[in-house]
């Protein structure tokens, strides 16, 4: 069995907000196991207090309110490493809009993680040293039926990774974006439709773990299906969009 490497992650403060379910808690656990101290953040009250018993030190958090809680202190310093890994989708029907899903959506995918990133940067900029995380969704790479709310905020997400990476060259702050085809978590639960490579938690705590102990910038996993996808995206966008609702079965709207 795959395990991060405890030279790399030994003493060090990591944030995980999204760590109470599938991909994050995936991470927090085997971030606790490699020595790591680890601040894991979600909504759910007995989520959050069940972490304490993995390791972790709990931070209760909705990203989507204005106000965010104190941030634990006695941590034994500043964060090192942020993983914003807080993700919501609803697919969007086009006859029952919901507006609320949709800011949901826009709240906790793309605008916790810049919340998040304010909170961390300050102290990462003045010693010049730590790491931004944030997991955004192949999904963001090419327009997808009913995902007009979640693949456009993590569209932004990409975005905004790529964005803050130009603007943080020259210092020692590396900023991580990780885009996963579809993981076996309580997220796509709910699907009803086929998801292809549909992998496990561990798959997905290996790519983003290994891919950050390696010094990538760009995480994608499983390759079968993210490499495609971006040879797809080099197309013209008619081609583009007649093979997207071949693959995905739909017809316009329209
Ligand atoms: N699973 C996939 O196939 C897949 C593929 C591509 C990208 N992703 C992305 O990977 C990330 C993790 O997804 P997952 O599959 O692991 O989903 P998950 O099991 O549903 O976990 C989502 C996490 O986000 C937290 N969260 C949701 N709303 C929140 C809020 N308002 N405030 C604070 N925390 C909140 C949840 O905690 P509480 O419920 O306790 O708040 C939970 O810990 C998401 O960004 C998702 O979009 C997933």
């Amino acid at each position: 069995m795959w395990h991060a490497k405890i030279s790399f992650w030994r003493r060090k403060r990591v944030w995980v907000i999204g760590a109470t379910s599938g991909i994050g808690y995936g991470l927090a656990k085997e971030l606790v196991r490699a020595g790591a101290t680890v601040i894991a953040s979600g909504r759910s009250e007995k989520a959050i207090a069940a972490l304490q018993n993995d390791g972790m030190i709990p931070f209760k958090l909705d990203v989507t309110e204005e106000k965010w809680p104190e941030f634990p202190q006695g941590i034994g310093g500043p964060v090192d490493v942020l993983i914003y890994s807080a993700g919501s989708w609803t697919a969007v029907d086009i006859p029952s809009w919901d507006q609320n899903a949709f800011n949901d959506q826009v709240k906790v995918n793309f605008l916790g993680l810049a919340k998040a990133t304010s909170i961390v940067l300050p102290e990462m900029m003045r010693r010049n040293k730590g790491t931004i995380v944030g997991i955004s969704s192949a999904s963001g790479y090419t327009a997808l039926p009913r995902a007009e709310a979640y693949g456009s905020s993590k569209a932004a997400v990409m975005y905004f990774l790529q964005s803050l990476r130009i603007d943080l060259m020259g210092t020692n702050i590396r900023v991580v974006e990780v885009n996963p085809g579809f993981i076996d978590t309580p997220l796509t639960e709910k699907n009803d439709f086929y998801m292809p490579f549909l992998g496990t938690v561990d798959d997905s705590t290996k790519a983003i773990l290994g891919g950050i102990e390696g010094g990538s910038n760009e995480i994608h996993f499983p390759r079968k299906l993210t490499v495609p996808i971006k040879i797809l995206r080099l197309l013209p966008a008619p081609i583009i969009r007649y093979l997207i609702m071949k693959i995905t079965k739909r017809r316009s709207h329209g």
